[in-house]
């Protein structure tokens, strides 16, 4: 079978992404549970180790060797955004780095590629449990062999669903408390793993029904966003509105239960 060129493109992308995901995950392995260089970024609680540098530096050499031109966003600040480029990719070198740095096992690495502004490819690596999400736009989300679908749960009171907290949560009264409380006494359960792009692809995965979370970035969810959507979920703003790329406000279930979500998340419940 011949490919079509833009056929073609993705599964390079895709196989570009994967083999740095896995050697930056290869290198998250490694040095899991050893003594790391830990400094603070926006928060006394935003950490940053020097496996995140590590893992970037891994990625980003790794793209500009083969594919010069394509622009990067990544979060440890390589890459200028060159926006006469087609292709970008955007890579959270270490999703989960609280995690990581006390040893709790649940963490990952996130790089999604837009071609055009449009989300075209998306790996999320599990290293510990050696897991690799995957998606190219039009070609479903996959696990290994496993076709990835979200559950046709519609019941919010058996749905299990997860969210995350900003840096920012000591200072901001903006802090997702409210919501949080809103779904603790709706769903049959909650979780806050500490990564949101494990988060999202635990949605396309069937493992969780919904996600919600606020203020992310780009590299949190550019990867996460394409695998849900090619695994049948929806995305959406609180408002129901488009989804944000910059992460600001997300929304993600596996659409039965969204729009029951949405609801219970603004509804006080006493
Ligand atoms: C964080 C994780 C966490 C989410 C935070 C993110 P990082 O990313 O995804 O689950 O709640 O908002 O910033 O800092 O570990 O890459
Ligand atoms: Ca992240
Ligand atoms: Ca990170």
């Amino acid at each position: 079978m011949t490919l079509e060129p833009r056929d073609a493109l993705h599964a390079e992308l895709l196989d570009l992404a994967r083999d740095l995901a896995r050697a930056a995950g290869a290198i998250q392995r490694d040095r899991y549970e050893t003594g790391l260089t830990i400094d603070t970024k926006s928060a006394s609680i935003d950490l940053v180790t020097e496996v995140d540098r590590a893992c970037e530096e891994r990625i980003v050499g790794g793209i500009r060797a083969v594919r010069p031109n394509d622009a990067i966003l990544a979060e440890e600040g390589h890459g200028g955004d060159d926006s006469s480029a087609r292709i970008r990719w955007i890579i959270d070198p270490l999703d989960g780095t609280t995690n990581f740095a006390h040893g709790f096992p649940r963490f990952c690495v996130s790089i999604g590629i837009e071609i055009g502004s449009e989300r075209c490819v998306g790996v999320v690596y599990d290293p510990l449990l050696d897991e690799c999400f995957e998606a190219t736009r039009g070609e479903g989300a996959w696990l290994g062999p496993r076709r990835l679908r979200v559950t046709s749960e519609a019941d919010l009171g058996r749905s299990l669903v997860a969210t995350g907290f900003a840096y920012d949560v000591h200072e901001s009264a903006d802090d997702n408390l409210d919501l949080f409380r809103n779904i603790v006494k709706s769903a049959r359960g909650i979780r806050r793993d500490g990564s949101a792009a494990l988060d999202l692809c635990y949605v396309a995965a069937g493992r969780l029904d919904a996600y919600w979370e606020f203020k992310l970035h780009p590299w949190d969810v550019a990867a996460g966003f394409l695998i849900v959507e090619e695994a049948g979920g929806r995305l959406s703003s609180l408002e129901n509105g488009p989804i944000d790329p910059s992460g600001r406000e997300v929304v993600a279930t596996n659409g039965a239960v969204h729009d029951a979500l949405l609801a219970r998340l603004v509804e006080p419940v006493l």
